[in-house]
């Protein structure tokens, strides 16, 4: 067995990371595990999280899998209750989970408008509300959003997904002013374009690959590149530990520098 603490910043924490099966959520566990936090995973599919569970098996971490869809208020309710029942707590929540779905906005139907909204909002809302009792019994929390820079400014092709990232921020910022007093921060992390899937279906909207996008992307930053998942998670590791206790409601941009305001 490999240490697992190589700093130990959230030894003792238990954190419920969700959309844990892929891309950025899976750095943020893998991140989380480094640091010595427990952790309990939720994705739609059993088969990803699997996946993440072997990337920190090496790590002295309890683990617990729950594969589920965040749309699911009753489900959500179970989860939250399973979670509580296995580790006793929630130190940390990372609302991780989201859906693109790219063209322009007379095209889009109806259900794709939904589709967002109800997994990069809804889903947020169910989650957020479900821990936040248990928190707010202990009155101590820290409530990370994973947003976007579409959540900040305007962004091509992308309408429903940009208006569900700007109610994602209008959220964190609100929860954040109703908490302040209760021990529980509350912080959205924006990232422009990070190297996941999710950016295969912003490729399609310009009808070019990957890595052309990645290239037309890169272009636009003044550090000519786009972002990796792990130093997104190395944001979320910075947020969720004592080191940024005073920090609340922010919206904080990680984009190699695209938009300075
Ligand atoms: N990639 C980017 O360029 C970028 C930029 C800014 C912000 N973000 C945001 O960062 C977050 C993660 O993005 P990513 O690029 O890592 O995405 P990704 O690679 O597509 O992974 C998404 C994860 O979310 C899970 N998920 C999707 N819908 C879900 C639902 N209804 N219920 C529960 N879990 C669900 C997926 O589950 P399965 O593994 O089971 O499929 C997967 O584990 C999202 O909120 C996204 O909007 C991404």
């Amino acid at each position: 067995m490999e240490n697992s603490n190589n700093s130990g910043r959230l030894e003792k924490k238990v954190a419920l990371i969700t959309g844990a099966g892929r891309g950025i959520g899976r750095s943020i566990a893998i991140k989380y595990a480094q640091q010595g936090a427990d952790l309990f995973l939720c994705a739609t599919r059993q088969e990803t999280l699997r996946e993440t569970e072997k990337l920190i098996s090496k790590y002295e971490i309890k683990t617990e899998l729950y594969p589920m869809d965040v749309r699911n208020r009753k489900g959500v309710e179970k989860m939250v209750q399973q979670s509580i029942s296995t580790f006793g707590k929630i130190d940390i929540l990372v609302n991780n989970a989201g859906i693109h779905r790219g063209g322009l906005f007379q095209d889009f139907k109806l259900k794709d408008f939904d589709d967002v909204m109800q997994v990069n909002v809804y889903g947020n809302f169910h989650v957020t509300q479900f821990v936040l009792k248990y928190m707010l019994e202990r009155n101590s929390g820290k409530i990370i959003n994973i947003a976007s820079t579409a959540g900040k400014w305007p962004s091509y092709g992308q309408s429903p997904y940009n208006a569900s990232k700007h109610a994602l921020i209008g959220l964190t910022r609100c929860l954040a002013l109703e908490l302040g007093q209760q021990g529980i921060t509350v912080n959205a992390i924006c990232p422009g374009f990070v190297n996941t899937d999710m950016v295969n279906d912003s490729a399609k909207v310009y009808g070019i690959s990957k890595e052309q996008i990645i290239e037309m992307v890169s272009q636009k930053t003044a550090m000519n590149k786009i972002i990796q998942p792990d130093e997104v998670a190395d944001l979320a590791v910075y947020l969720a530990s004592d080191d940024a206790n005073s920090i609340t409601g922010q919206s904080i941009v990680i984009d190699g520098g695209m938009v300075f305001v």
